[in-house]
């Protein structure tokens, strides 16, 4: 790798800061609770395990770009990440993806057992509804966040595209299908972590449109670049198992157009995503993050 550009450092620098902000936000959102069993134990465990937290650094950012406070939309960042983590704990189980490794740890289930795993992921889910509603910020913008978040969460987004992803296990899916199975369960996550931003922001209706073609984008490219990893990383660099997808027969664009052509399609998903901010004064940080995810190798 070549050396990093001023520019470059000081959108790591962003990135790091954020990331530092949404690490004590989630550190502390259950620590006054009253401990259960050892529910909260198998949250925090997935909740605090690191990932890349690209979904609130998504979020925050956003809002500066929408011309918010970026720390106002910090609730809205955390609860797209308490979600994100749920999906992950639930896709993780033995009925789904059957695996046993998750950033770098055993996952959920493998420590605490599949029923504490099922109800960490369903507490994550409600724990994130409440978070929203403690933004300190207009309550017509904490509603705007419900409906967003939960329409892309739900049976029309995530887990409707979780519920093709299973039902198209053995079958070869038609490149229209896997579009609208990797839109739904990656894509609108992504989306939302983006558009909260801009709700946070206040933003117009115009800069939530391009927000989310930008996000829509850089998510389907997100999940190819998964799709590829899976065939070809390790187990040691990913933090998680490698060839999950071919075990359990799922189509992926790997299997639909080769490495290479997933290559192809991934910069012109990131060209896409990057032309749809062009309005906006200062999408350095965005157009940085969606060419780094782009070659990301984990
Ligand atoms: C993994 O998401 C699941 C997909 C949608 C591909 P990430 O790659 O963002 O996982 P973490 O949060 O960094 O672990
Ligand atoms: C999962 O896609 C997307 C979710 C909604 C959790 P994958 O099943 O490919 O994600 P990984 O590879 O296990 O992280
Ligand atoms: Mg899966
Ligand atoms: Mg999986
Ligand atoms: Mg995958």
């Amino acid at each position: 790798m070549g050396a990093m550009t001023d520019m470059e450092k000081d959108f790591t620098e962003i990135m790091a800061r954020d990331q530092a902000l949404v690490e004590d936000y989630l550190a502390q959102a259950f620590a006054s609770q009253t401990r259960h069993a050892n529910l909260q134990e198998a949250m925090e465990y997935s909740l605090l395990s690191g990932g890349k937290r690209i979904r609130p650094v998504l979020t925050l950012e956003t809002c500066r770009l929408c011309g918010g406070d970026a720390e106002a939309a910090l609730p809205f960042a955390c609860a797209v990440e308490m979600i994100h983590t749920y999906s992950l704990i639930h896709d993780d189980l033995p009925a789904m993806d059957d695996d046993d490794l998750r950033r770098g740890l055993s996952t959920n289930h493998v420590v605490y057992g599949e029923a504490t795993a099922i109800l960490a992921g369903d507490a994550l889910l409600t724990a994130a509804f409440e978070q929203l509603t403690r933004a300190n910020l207009p309550a017509e913008r904490i509603v705007e966040a419900v409906q967003c978040l939960s329409q892309a969460a739900g049976s029309a987004g995530m887990v409707g595209g979780q519920a093709l992803d299973m039902a198209g296990e053995g079958r070869a899916l038609e490149r229209e299908e896997l579009e609208l199975l990797q839109s739904l369960k990656t894509g609108a996550l992504i989306s939302a972590a983006a558009e909260l931003g801009c709700i946070a922001a206040g933003g117009s209706r115009e800069q939530r449109n391009q927000v989310r073609s930008y996000a829509q984008n850089l998510g389907r490219a997100f999940q190819i670049r998964d799709d590829m990893l899976d065939v070809t990383s390790s187990e040691e660099e990913l933090g998680k198992p490698v060839g999950s997808d071919q075990v359990n027969e799922k189509s992926t664009f790997v299997t639909a157009l080769g490495l290479a052509g997933c290559a192809t399609l991934v910069e012109q998903l990131t060209r896409r995503g990057v032309d749809a901010l062009s309005a906006f004064e200062n999408p350095g940080f965005h157009i940085w993050l969606a060419e780094s995810l782009a070659t990301r190798t984990k």
